[in-house]
């Protein structure tokens, strides 16, 4: 079983949006028994939250279910359980590293470090623009299945 983390600030937005697009991706795929996807926050604000509205509308649209979903905070257990801890932002990187007390692990990476486009998944809670950051998570979430099947075979 290969475990998959996203993190964002929140958990209400980004990575529960990553973790629901992955999730579609491998049921799809028929790989469920093969890899486990969740997502966390690094603040507590959002805890025990279901996504927020515009994750929740953005992914209805495309058929992709949310429920049952709730925010939950990253804990020190994540660094062992998870086999890829995936960042949404750089500051996600650096919360992410603190908390876990691990400076410069390769497990833990920023998402679209996956893509071409190298940069932050941009936070609709600031920019509202649900459907841009769904494009590039569906992009990153096709890269980072590559990246695990590659590396399961
Ligand atoms: P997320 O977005 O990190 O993608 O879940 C945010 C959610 C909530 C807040 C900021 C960003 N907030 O300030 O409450």
């Amino acid at each position: 079983m290969v475990c998959v983390l996203f993190v964002c600030l929140g958990n209400i937005c980004r990575s529960p949006m990553a973790e629901a697009v992955l999730r579609d991706m491998v049921e799809k795929r028929g790989l469920s028994s093969a890899i486990k996807v969740d997502s966390a926050a690094t603040c507590s604000w959002h805890v025990g939250e279901q996504p927020h509205k515009g994750t929740r509308e953005k992914l209805k649209e495309f058929g992709i279910s949310t429920s049952g979903m709730k925010g939950r905070q990253l804990s020190t257990d994540d660094f062992e359980t998870f086999d890829y801890i995936v960042g949404m932002d750089n500051s996600n990187i650096q919360n992410i590293r603190e908390m876990l007390g691990q400076p410069d692990h390769p497990k833990i990476f920023r998402f679209l470090d996956l893509t071409p486009h190298g940069k932050d998944v941009p936070d609709p809670y600031y920019t509202g623009d649900f459907q841009e950051t769904y494009e590039l998570v569906v992009e990153g979430c096709e890269a980072l299945l590559n990246k695990i099947l590659s590396e399961i075979k």
